[in-house]
């Protein structure tokens, strides 16, 4: 498939595109800096997801796109992003659309990262409102390298990379959650 990968520098992005490769797709990877991403089997084209045109440009002709996209702001909120988030519905119309949020899991950091949580959930209520064919990836803490069993629930950005990349051709949802670990302390 021709994909996009948005957040494609971040620590789950880079994941996300090289397993994407590994895998036979064609890759985009959306990045604010070129130099972030340096590797010569990718197209890397440079943005911010605040820019409407930049965004609607970058998925002209591709078959789905992947969000890894976090915040410039750590532990504040980013309309930056929530808005970029718009302009990937509006650009994707129909198409295929795989979002990496939060879930309820990361209870212990909870109060810390709040803001971060509230605009993941401004993101998902924008996904659930426009008519991409969207799956939502509510992930638990992730971790470098493992995906360990107990309290609190992790994943290994590398896991759920693949299982983002799986959606795609798993049987086509609107919206669905398809990480939630049953142990959610919510
Ligand atoms: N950490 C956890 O335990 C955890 C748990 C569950 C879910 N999540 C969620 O998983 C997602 C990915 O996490 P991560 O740790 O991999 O993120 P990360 O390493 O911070 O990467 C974030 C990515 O978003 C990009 N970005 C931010 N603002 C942008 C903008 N305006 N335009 C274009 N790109 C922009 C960054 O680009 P630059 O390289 O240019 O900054 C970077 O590529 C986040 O949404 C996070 O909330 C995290």
């Amino acid at each position: 498939m021709n994909l996009v990968v948005f957040g494609a520098s971040g620590a789950t992005g880079r994941w996300l595109v090289e397993l994407a490769v590994r895998q036979g797709h064609s890759v985009t990877a959306f990045v604010r800096r070129a130099d972030s991403i340096a590797r010569t089997d990718v197209r890397v084209v440079q943005g911010d997801v605040g820019d409407r045109a930049a965004v609607s440009e970058v998925l002209a002709g591709c078959d789905a796109a992947l969000s890894a996209l976090g915040t410039s702001r750590p532990l504040r909120s980013d309309p930056r992003v929530i808005q970029g988030v718009q302009h990937i519905c509006d650009a994707l119309g129909v198409r295929r659309f795989v979002y990496l949020s939060v879930g309820r899991t990361v209870m212990p950091v909870t109060f810390i990262v709040r803001r971060e949580i509230a605009d993941h959930r401004a993101k998902e209520a924008i996904i659930e409102r426009s008519r991409c064919d969207a799956t939502i990836v509510r992930a638990p803490l992730l971790t470098a390298n493992s995906t360990a069993a107990g309290w609190p629930p992790r994943m290994a950005r590398r896991d759920v990379a693949q299982l983002m990349l799986e959606q795609l051709s798993a049987p086509s949802r609107r919206v669905v959650t398809i990480f939630e670990p049953e142990r959610s302390a919510a």
